[in-house]
């Protein structure tokens, strides 16, 4: 089973300073015909404000030639409340990803493995989903098979058991409880999104992938959080015995900063920004 793991693609019809990039990544994606493509987030530049930016992004997903599914990020849906007010997660900005773009979460079975999509935007916001989502993941996990995560934040920076990061990972009350019930399965992989950073790294029999983004790279606005700030792609191949992967960074597609269009894109700066 050959998947790839795209991110952070952030199309939009107003702000369309990173087509060139998601376009040369779109590509690179077509020509390697996989089985499977899986975006992890932040589809949309816009999209938690309207649905114009989903609906491209929905568009350009369905012509990369192969099936797909989506988990949501910050810019699809919204984060929380504490993150930016006006664009904190709800039931409107949710229900209008789920219809455009299609479940929230999600699993996909093939022989030896599921695989498990989860909107990590729902966390610690105290919405119904989010104790709905908990309630999913715990028959969800009830399986046999090898299990990766798909999710838009990553769970920690380095420690599954280190503080708050802030805007940058899931918070560790959820974390802390999210743990404890991918502790249930056989869990391998724990696929993430929205630094914008590639990194991967190993705790235990899990392996943290970061997934580098196919739009822009975070300058100065964004501390050092290791890994590698390019532009790219994962391609991995999954067999009964297990997974490998690799980070793919087409040679055309430039590391540009949103440094310099923040204002526009954002209308204020944020402390954190992504
Ligand atoms: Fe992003
Ligand atoms: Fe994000």
């Amino acid at each position: 089973m050959r998947i790839l793991q795209i991110s952070d693609t952030h199309i939009s019809a107003e702000h369309a300073d990173f087509s060139t990039n998601v376009e040369a990544i779109g590509e690179v994606v077509r020509a390697r015909n996989p089985d499977l493509i899986i975006n992890t987030g932040d589809l949309a530049m816009n999209g938690c404000i309207s649905p114009v930016d989903l609906e491209l992004a929905h568009n350009w997903q369905q012509s990369l030639g192969a099936p797909i599914f989506s988990v949501p990020g910050n810019h699809d849906v919204g984060d929380r409340p504490e993150i930016r007010a006006d664009q904190a997660l709800d039931s409107v900005r949710l229900d209008r990803f789920r219809q455009i773009a299609g479940s929230d979460r999600w699993t996909f079975d093939f022989p030896g493995w599921r695989l498990i999509g989860l909107n990590a935007m729902v966390f610690a916001t105290g919405h119904q989903d989010e104790d709905a989502q908990f309630a999913w993941l715990e028959a969800a996990v009830s399986t046999d098979a090898k299990v990766a995560v798909f999710m838009h934040k990553p769970l920690f920076i380095d420690e599954p058991d280190e503080g708050p990061r802030g805007y940058w990972t899931v918070t560790p009350e959820p974390r802390r409880k999210l743990l404890q019930i991918l502790g249930k399965c056989d869990l391998r992989l724990v696929a993430s999104g929205h630094l914008h950073i590639a990194r991967e790294l190993r705790h235990g029999n899990v392996t943290h992938i970061w997934g580098p983004a196919a739009s822009f790279v975070c300058g100065e606005i964004q501390e050092d959080l290791g890994g590698e700030r390019r532009i790219g792609f994962i391609d991995y191949t999954f067999d009964e015995s297990g997974f490998s992967h690799a980070f793919v960074f087409p040679e055309n597609t430039p590391a540009l900063p949103l440094d310099p269009v923040l204002d526009r894109i954002y209308g204020h700066q944020p402390d954190d920004i992504q």
